[in-house]
């Protein structure tokens, strides 16, 4: 056969072939443009590069020093702002930053949370949809309207998992399990970066909070960590070398400390980790004052050390500290910082500058235009609704209590959130929609129509410390042929600082439902927080319970579309749920123990509690649906992995129900003997299947190597030969189909 030399170099590779040159091109130019500016920068230039203040809406604890920022924003010394947003405001600041002497634009960091004009479920709320590529277009929609606005970066995704529902900040996150956030945190840096960065429609990604968080002891915000090198390898840091691997543009540090170490002065974490194993050539930025905190934690002498501790231990920029606007070049010339790595440091800081066309353009994300037209874009909305609907949890649903029926006489929708609208946005938004925005009352209006009258008492405030509204609220409910009734806690119960040392519904809200059972009207509950809550007896009497965490913009039309079944519920818990305070922290990867608890009949000696169930109120991965699902004929494509090989798990899901429906299919792993003992469960895979009534599909899952693997004692990443169980399952407490395999040595 004759062969064509284009044949070996076909011409979708020679595209490639051109495109990657592209690329090294594009790369090469930048990091020359980047030499040839440093080559002219002082050392106090370069300081400025390092240098973050925030505009005045502050985001953490004011600063001690009000200073003159557009002066030392005129004088160079100011590389970036936070909490600045709008078209108007950046081009002013951006000009003002155009009348140093370089002439080096400013970047402009937001926290986008979860949207920028458009508020989307909190992220706890978004990652119980497990659908990547929704969480992902959240996120595009986010960076669009925040980039029209002028914004370069934000402050997320927040991929600290979070398994102490004390701690407020589980609401930022994606729950407690280091696989599915490790995939959310990818879909979302994936959604604000776009396919590359640069682009007018993205905006920088940052994997916070690095790292570990999320396990404060005792689920007080800011305090210490203390965790073995393998909880932090195999759980705290996969969610941020995902986000890495996903292309991250910056790192933000943590508060807390790790092993007696400030998150901010860790080299250990910073330099040889993130910068060193894993080749991060981003930049870190410090958490609000976390450099000057240093002093606080009693690592650093004063702001100086502090200074010096931060960017030697790899901390770039330094955010609202002051540390290195004041101190660092002195430090450099006393010898106690390297000036190679301040150098580093503002390396990585106009490289991204150059990488977003700021040199080029530095008003090119303020587009007036661009702004009106993406902000006021219905198609946002709407998404907004869609994402929110897929995030509802159906927690229990019994004697068809739900879906609601349209054509009732009348419907009464009670409780201290029925009626709110900027609670359903929950925290860290950038601006609230709550004028525009309908109340779980106005959707349930109209979703029902108007022959159903609706009738609406709020019983009590969310706090419900008085009870003087419950006679009116019964009232209503007397005369009514349904009963919702909404309770939780306000957006500003859960986030940042907000640490609860009781997880239960707020004040006697409890009450108002058991008035409502004494009069035999038990309702439906609606629940809206940011984190799991404990509400034993409305878990146990209430027919039906919807989780809504706080749904964002679109959320009460969300609910209502639930509550109607307008939309089939999806959703699975990213979190688990416990029934008593006395059971945290509680997660559903348990180990066996020596003594492990079979049943609640049999705990004389075994592992569990004397005085309370050894069972959570409901486990990660559950939601139910309107419909049903079965999983049959599980199959391996061979019972034993050799080298290099690949095993097929493939099962069939069939909908047994009457109504079309998503079921998140989950993988988990067992490997009952190792060197270091594992988890009874660790999830290893999920898929999100629709069906119609009647349809069943073949899911499969691929097993490899790597799905088997774990960090042994020597923290090394293995797989150790022997048997494995292989889980499939609705949620991690009901597995429908297992199956062995072997790893051969
Ligand atoms: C806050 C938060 C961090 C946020 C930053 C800027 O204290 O810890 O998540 O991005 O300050 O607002």
């Amino acid at each position: 056969m004759k062969r064509n030399w284009l044949g070996l170099v076909g011409p979708g590779a020679l595209a490639l072939c051109f495109a990657t040159s592209l690329a090294h091109a594009a790369e090469r130019s930048v990091a020359q443009r980047v030499e040839q500016l440093m080559g002219q920068m002082t050392l106090e230039e370069k300081v400025g590069q390092l240098n973050q203040l925030s505009g005045k809406e502050f985001t953490g604890p004011a600063t001690d020093k009000v200073r003159s920022m557009e002066a030392e924003i005129r004088g160079g010394g100011v590389g970036s702002m936070l909490n600045i947003k709008g078209v108007a405001d950046t081009r002013r600041l951006q000009a003002l930053a155009l009348q140093s002497r370089l002439k080096i634009p400013l970047l402009f960091g937001l926290d986008v949370i979860h949207g920028y004009q458009t508020v989307f479920p909190v992220p706890l709320g978004e990652s119980a949809s497990w659908d990547l590529e929704a969480i992902e277009e959240s996120a595009r929609i986010a960076a669009r309207e925040a980039s029209a606005s002028g914004i370069h970066w934000t402050f997320a995704p927040m991929v600290d998992v979070g398994r102490d529902p004390r701690w407020g900040r589980v609401m930022e996150g994606a729950g407690e399990d280091s696989y599915l956030g490790a995939r959310i945190a990818a879909a979302r840096v994936r959604g604000f970066q776009g396919a590359r960065l640069g682009g007018v429609e993205s905006v920088m990604a940052t994997a916070k909070h690095f790292a570990a968080y999320g396990a404060a002891i005792a689920g007080r915000d800011y305090n210490a960590v203390d965790m073995s090198g393998q909880l932090l390898h195999e759980t705290y840091l996969p969610p941020f070398k995902a986000a890495l691997d996903a292309g991250a543009a910056t790192f933000m540090n943590a508060f807390n400390t790790l092993n007696g170490i400030p998150a901010t002065g860790h080299a250990g974490l910073q330099r040889d980790i993130l910068k060193g194993a894993w080749g991060f050539k981003g930049f870190v930025v410090s958490d609000w004052g976390s450099v000057r905190e240093m002093v606080v934690h009693g690592y650093a002498g004063d702001l100086a050390d502090a200074a010096a501790k931060a960017l030697t231990a790899g901390s770039d920029m330094d955010m609202e500290s002051n540390a290195y606007a004041s101190s660092l070049a002195a430090q450099v010339r006393a010898g106690k910082v390297a000036l190679a790595q301040v150098d580093d440091a503002v390396r990585r800081v106009l490289t991204k500058k150059f990488e977003l066309g700021l040199f080029d353009d530095p008003y090119r994300f303020s587009d007036a235009a661009r702004e009106k037209a993406a902000l006021g874009d219905p198609r946002h909305r709407q998404a907004a609704r869609t994402i929110a609907g897929k995030s509802i949890v159906l927690l229990k649903n019994e004697g068809g209590a739900l879906p609601l029926r349209r054509g009732l006489r009348s419907i009464a929708v009670l409780g201290p959130l029925a009626d709110a609208r900027r609670d359903l946005e929950g925290g860290w938004i950038v601006k609230s929609n709550a004028a525009s925005m309908a109340s779980l009352v106005d959707a349930v209006r109209a979703a029902a129509g108007p022959a159903t009258k609706v009738r609406y008492a709020p019983g009590c405030d969310v706090a419900c410390r008085d009870t003087g509204g419950f006679e009116a609220a019964l009232q209503a409910a007397r005369g009514a042929d349904a009963v919702v009734l909404a309770l939780g806690e306000s957006w500003d119960m859960s986030g940042e600082a907000k640490s609860r040392a009781d997880i239960g519904l707020p004040g006697r809200q409890g009450e108002l439902f058991e008035a409502l059972r004494a009069i035999g009207k038990t309702p439906v509950v609606v629940l809206m927080a940011g984190r799991p809550l404990i509400f034993e007896h409305v878990a146990e009497h209430a027919p039906a319970i919807v989780y809504a965490w706080f749904p964002g913009s679109e959320g009460g039309h969300a609910m209502a579309d639930v509550l109607f079944g307008d939309v089939n519920p999806s959703a699975k818990l990213p979190m688990t749920f416990p029934r008593t305070m006395g059971q945290l922290p509680i997660g559903y990867q348990q180990y066996e123990t020596g003594r492990p608890v079979r049943d609640e009949k049999n705990i004389v000696y075994k592992s569990a509690y004397i005085d309370a169930p050894n069972t959570p109120r409901y486990a990660f991965g559950h939601g139910l649906s309107y419909t049903s699902f079965a999983y049959r004929n599980l199959q391996v494509s061979q019972p034993t992995m050799g080298a290099g090989d690949k095993i097929t798990l493939s099962f069939t899901l069939a909908n047994t129900g009457q109504r079309a429906g998503a079921e998140v299919v989950q993988l988990y792993l067992r490997d009952p003997v190792a060197s270091v003992v594992r988890p009874l469960k660790e999830l290893k895979g999920f898929q999100r299947v629709s069906l119609q009534p009647g349809e069943e599909r073949t899911v499969r899952f691929t097993i490899d190597r790597e799905t088997l693997s774990f960090f042994d004692r020597r923290l090394a990443w293995t797989a150790e030969p022997g048997r494995f169980e292989l889980m499939v399952g609705a949620a991690s407490n009901d597995i429908r189909l297992a199956q062995a395999i072997d790893l051969a040595p």
